[in-house]
């Protein structure tokens, strides 16, 4: 096809899909099946392949790499994508080289250095130079083929450039940049959504996308670090393939080195960390690998990991800057929390303005002074916190801080009461009305986890509150759509209101929440000493909300507990409770009918003081009068003890390739399973992910089965 004649198709094809996709996205009525849909795209696709001038930005194949999944499907990698281990010790990386150099006697071993990437990993594959398959690292044999949602990031070709081999499983990470991270979330904070954590996360979460649409508006960017299987591709060295990849027009590591010696190691990841916040992407580390494939082959793998690498992680960035001013926040409890407004400075990939001062003796423990000059640490992912302060830099008249004449005795918010309590290291308002709380408290509600009201946020709460819409959280089931349209979120000068749109979306998520399951709910009321662990617990246990306010489980909890204080017989009590199902009799308590109950004494004080409060009443009244009606969890005793996980015990670690922590043990818990934070002897299984912890090895050596995704897969029921 001449030049001529395939940009009048390429038109045309453009045309046609334009129309296929509005028909289909904004009109929902298709008028081709979606095999003849991807005739037309994949002609398109192939078009300006050939024809690489005639691609224009907004072609559609430039966009969006197709249509919505309902489900990805699962692939399998033609080679595994194993894990590192990791370290923090320079001598740990000293220990590492001496150790391969005992493996390979007399032979010089050179090793790269290079980033190691805080991004998601992924692996690509070519064939015959064309892209034909994406896929998360999964289970390191099987993941996700998200090839549509690679698709849409510009810098991954379609086609290679130059001589291509006939196969090429390249391996890497893909990431948002900073930029693109604080634009997005400058566009959330605007919209009143709640903001990402961090760039890692959102890269993980859009590429979790089924509708490649979504995926196309984040600006995700992708290095490739590493080869997985190949054909016809002649490299003996890590270092070869660097510049391979970018021959081929692939995006890959600016920044590596070549080492022959600890000494040259050791200086090489100290450089790499003096210029690595200039990169793009973030890093947590370097990787160090043996260059020759050779040497990798006869270096071989342990059970976890290749022998021929290790990644060392650098430590948490530690920055001087000046404390300016400490204020004061009143959170969904009415606790106060002192933060600390800093000058701002860069750190650890972002710029960071506040930093959390946890309590009154913190301050005091420190001596941190308005004024003084503090070191701030921040790891990767962790909020920053104040460490210590700079003594020698404090200004002559700084002053001791003063907690409560800093606040003047009274809530800054509401000027209500406060009262610190003598066991307790927080000051706490008293008004329940404090709108600073019940802003807390709707937002908390409307939280990812509890209600998962997605389009109220932290400045959707904030402005319903302030303007008098929503004086309680349960207030939101009462907002009307028009009402919630005209919200205007910015200021009198510059209004930016929420929108009709917006506020469709809010009220339908609203809808919904009426009838979510009963655990959610009790975790969203926000009752004090209530996770989700116990609202999971409380929900296996009672039908609805009444039942918990007026729980004879609870109540038996409370009675267990005190007549065993008074010395007093509590073995029907104890009975009536294993009979329940809500205690076990005691492995390792001294003393006859010791019993450890679902959930403990403080707790169930907390669930039943605050259903008899005046705002737990008002709760339940108002349940009622709005028609909410969570859905019953509840399993019979009997039930309980013969569902599949029950009496299993399960510590996670790690990162799962494709669920979170919270949803493995939401599916372990329904099931009757029990997660614990800790491997003892009674953890049944451990189920680890990528990078997993000190909880592995500690599960090793006390030689508890430790399972992977798939395995745990395999032990749920289908
Ligand atoms: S090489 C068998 N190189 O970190 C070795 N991995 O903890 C395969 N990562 O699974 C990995 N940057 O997801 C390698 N320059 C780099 C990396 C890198 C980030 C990730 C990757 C890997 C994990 C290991």
């Amino acid at each position: 096809m001449q030049q001529k004649e395939a940009a009048k198709r390429v038109q045309q094809l453009r045309e046609e899909i334009r129309k296929h996709d509005r028909l289909y996205y904004e009109e929902a009525a298709p008028i081709i099946s979606d095999r003849e849909y991807d005739r037309l795209y994949s002609d398109l696709v192939d078009l300006e392949a050939e024809f690489p001038d005639l691609v224009t930005p907004d072609s559609p194949t430039q966009r969006v790499g197709g249509k919505p999944l309902k489900a990805f499907e699962q692939v399998a990698h033609l080679t595994p994508m194993l894990s590192l281990d990791n370290t923090y010790s320079e001598d740990e990386v000293k220990n590492f080289y001496n150790r391969i150099q005992r493996l390979l006697p007399n032979e010089k071993i050179p090793v790269v250095i290079e980033p190691k990437v805080d991004g998601v990993a992924v692996s690509l594959i070519y064939e015959s130079g064309k892209l034909r398959q994406a896929a998360t690292r999964g289970d390191g044999t099987v993941g996700d083929n998200i090839t549509q949602n690679i698709r849409t990031i510009r810098s991954v070709p379609e086609r290679l450039r130059d001589a291509a081999p006939k196969l090429l499983e390249v391996r890497g990470e893909v990431y948002m940049d900073r930029k693109g991270f604080e634009k997005l979330n400058e566009e959330r904070k605007k919209q009143g959504l709640p903001l990402f954590a961090n760039p890692r996360n959102v890269a993980a979460g859009s590429l979790k996308q089924l509708d490649p649409a979504i995926v196309a508006k984040r600006p995700l960017g992708i290095v490739l670090y590493g080869t997985g299987a190949t054909e016809g591709l002649d490299v003996d060295l890590h270092s070869e393939v660097f510049p391979l990849l970018k021959k081929l027009g692939l995006p890959t590591t600016e920044w590596w080195r070549v080492a022959k010696s600890v000494d040259e190691i050791l200086s090489a990841i100290h450089d790499l960390d003096a210029i690595r916040h200039k990169l793009a992407y973030q890093t947590d580390g370097a990787v160090v690998k043996a260059n020759s494939f050779a040497q990798r082959e006869r270096l071989g793998f342990t059970a976890k990991s290749p022998r021929w690498a290790i990644a060392y992680k650098y430590a948490a960035e530690r920055v001087e800057t000046v404390l300016n001013d400490i204020i004061i926040q009143v959170g969904r409890t009415g606790i106060l929390t002192p933060v600390a407004v800093l000058e701002p400075v860069f750190v650890s990939g972002s710029t960071v303005g506040r930093a959390t001062l946890h309590n009154e003796d913190e301050i005091k423990r420190k001596d941190i002074r308005i004024g003084d000059t503090v070191v701030i640490e921040k790891a990767g992912e962790v909020i920053p916190a104040v460490v210590e302060v700079a003594k020698s830099k404090r200004p002559r008249d700084a002053k001791p801080f003063d907690f409560a004449k800093h606040i003047h005795g009274k809530c800054p918010v509401c000027g209500g009461p406060i009262r610190r309590d003598p066991d307790f290291v927080a000051w706490r308002c008293e008004n329940l009305q404090c709108p600073a709380q019940t802003t807390r408290r709707v937002e908390f509600l409307a939280a990812r986890g509890a209600l998962d009201i997605e389009s109220v946020g932290g400045i959707v709460a904030d402005k319903l509150v302030e303007r008098g819409l929503v004086r309680e959280p349960l207030d939101l089931f009462e907002l009307q759509i028009e009402q919630l349209a005209k919200l205007n979120l910015g200021t009198e000068e510059a209004p930016r209101v929420f929108g009709e749109k917006n506020a469709t979306k809010a009220i339908n998520a609203i809808e919904r929440a009426r009838t979510l399951p009963l655990s959610r709910w009790l975790f969203a009321l926000a009752i004090p000493d209530v996770g989700k662990t116990t609202a999971t617990q409380l929900a296996r246990f009672h039908d609805n909300v009444d039942e918990v306010a007026h729980s004879q489980l609870l109540r038996d909890v409370l009675d267990y507990h005190q007549k065993r204080e008074q010395k007093e017989s509590a073995k029907e009590i104890a009975e009536r409770l294993i009979k329940a199902g809500f205690a076990e009799r005691s492995k390792s308590k001294a003393g006859k009918d010791g019993i450890v109950t679902e959930v403990g004494s403080v707790v169930a004080h907390s669930i039943l003081d605050f259903f008899a409060s005046v705002t737990g009443k008002k709760i339940l009244r108002r349940m009622k009068e709005l028609g909410i009606q969570p859905k019953s969890e509840k399993v019979s005793a009997k039930k309980a003890a013969e569902l599949p996980l029950a009496e299993k015990t399960f510590v996670l670690t790690g990162t799962l390739p494709s669920m979170t922590r919270e949803e493995a043990t939401e599916k372990i818990e329904s099931l009757g399973g029990h997660v614990s934070s800790s491997v003892s002897k009674k953890t049944d299984y451990v189920l680890a992910g990528a990078e997993p912890g000190s909880k592995f090895d500690k599960a090793k050596g006390l030689g508890i089965k430790i399972i992977d995704e798939a395995a745990f897969r395999k032990i749920l029921p289908r």
